[in-house]
């Protein structure tokens, strides 16, 4: 008997995505070795023009990661060791990892359970606590993002700067605004599985500021405006013209593909709705103009049973993120327990990641949404 083969639906499919921009891609890797000019150059100088228009800003600077671009954002805005720097724990390790690669100290409060995005209410009553932080991080997580409104004037009152993590969010708006014009600096990656990945990594970093611009630019070349030259101590943290140059051509698709997974994600939304099932899908927030959906995450109590049996229909799913960061052991020295941020400590429980990418075959939704239908039935 020939075994009946399932049907695959990967979480991502990048092989598919490769394949519509094979041909302009490889043109674009060709010249850039024919030339011998690897390291920044006028292909990044290319990219951080059309990204800056791209989120509305004034300047972006490319970086060699997303976690970089959160180190310089850090560094540049001159957080030192000691300083405390509010933040998520609901969100990939890079966020806090930046905070105390700079010897700075991450202060978490809980998140929003409508949004999985930091709670305003709560970092305002950690603000009126304690007078060492020096910086926020909100994170525009999947794609959605954070409540800007309220963290900025909590800035503004205070004289704190905002960096936002858009590291999943490019091109998502709130009223109306890009991610990364809204704070102080924005910080962007370009880790293959975004929404505008590269063919390795990358990372970018938006302001108005001209002076952080300037600060920025060199503190990605070991501080020096001029070569030999040191007004900081910066590191190497440059984007690669390989990069740059793939990574242009991916920017004219993409909003097709960002508009893509939101038509993906609407289709869940409406099947969904339809199910009585008990997962409950992210519905974004009023105030999210423009959701990109870096990932489709709905909720379920059994979780790890609804992975399991959507694995065995060949369908990919990932949890993001199953503990959170005051949890994690490198930062027992904080002194958290379980139940100190228990919205994170739930949606680490319940949350899955679905297939939501624009390039899913007609019928793969459906074809999800039947697989969820079977385990709640
Ligand atoms: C929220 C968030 N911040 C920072 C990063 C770090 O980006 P990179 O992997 O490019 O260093 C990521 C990447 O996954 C992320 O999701």
């Amino acid at each position: 008997m020939t075994p009946v083969s399932i049907r695959q639906v990967p979480l991502l499919d990048l092989q598919a995505q490769h394949k519509q921009i094979r041909d302009e891609v490889l043109a674009e890797i060709v010249r850039v070795v024919d030339a011998q000019k690897f390291i920044l150059g006028e292909d990044v100088k290319q990219l951080e023009g059309e990204i800056a228009a791209y989120c509305g800003t004034k300047y972006a600077i490319g970086c060699a990661s997303g976690s970089d671009a959160l180190i310089l954002a850090l560094m540049a805005l001159e957080i030192k060791p000691g300083d405390e720097v509010l933040t998520t724990p609901y969100t990939f390790f890079a966020t806090a990892g930046a905070i105390s690669r700079v010897g700075a100290i991450p202060v978490f409060v809980d998140v929003d359970e409508a949004t999985f995005n930091i709670d305003p209410r709560l970092m305002e009553k950690a603000l009126a606590s304690r007078p060492k932080i020096r910086a926020m991080i909100p994170v525009h997580l999947f794609g959605g993002c954070a409540d800007m409104d309220p963290i900025m004037e909590m800035g503004q009152a205070r004289g704190i700067p905002v960096i936002e993590d858009a590291a999943q969010s490019i091109g998502s708006e709130y009223k109306g605004r890009r991610a990364g014009n809204i704070g102080q600096i924005g910080c962007f990656s370009f880790f293959p599985s975004k929404n505008l990945g590269g063919y390795g990594d990358g990372g970018i970093v938006t302001t108005n500021d001209a002076a952080l611009a300037e600060r920025l630019s060199a503190l990605r070349v070991h501080g020096g405006k001029r070569k030999y030259y040191h007004e900081w101590i910066g590191m190497n943290s440059r984007l690669d013209a390989l990069q740059a140059a793939i990574l242009r051509v991916k920017l004219r698709y993409l909003d097709g593909w960002s508009t893509g997974r939101a038509k993906n994600a609407e289709h869940y939304r409406n099947q969904l709705a339809k199910l009585a099932v008990s997962s409950a899908p992210l519905t974004p927030a009023e105030y999210q103009t423009r959701h990109i959906y870096n990932q489709f995450v709905i909720r379920a109590q059994n979780r790890d049973a609804l992975q399991t049996h959507l694995k065995s229909q060949g369908i990919g799913t990932e949890v993001y993120y199953p503990i959170p960061l005051h949890l994690q052991p490198c930062y027992a020295f904080l002194g958290h327990k379980p139940g100190d941020f228990p919205v994170s400590e739930k949606l680490a429980a319940e949350s899955l990641a679905l297939p939501v990418h624009s390039e899913m075959p007609a019928g793969d939704i459906d074809y999800v949404c039947d697989a969820l239908r079977a385990f709640h039935a």
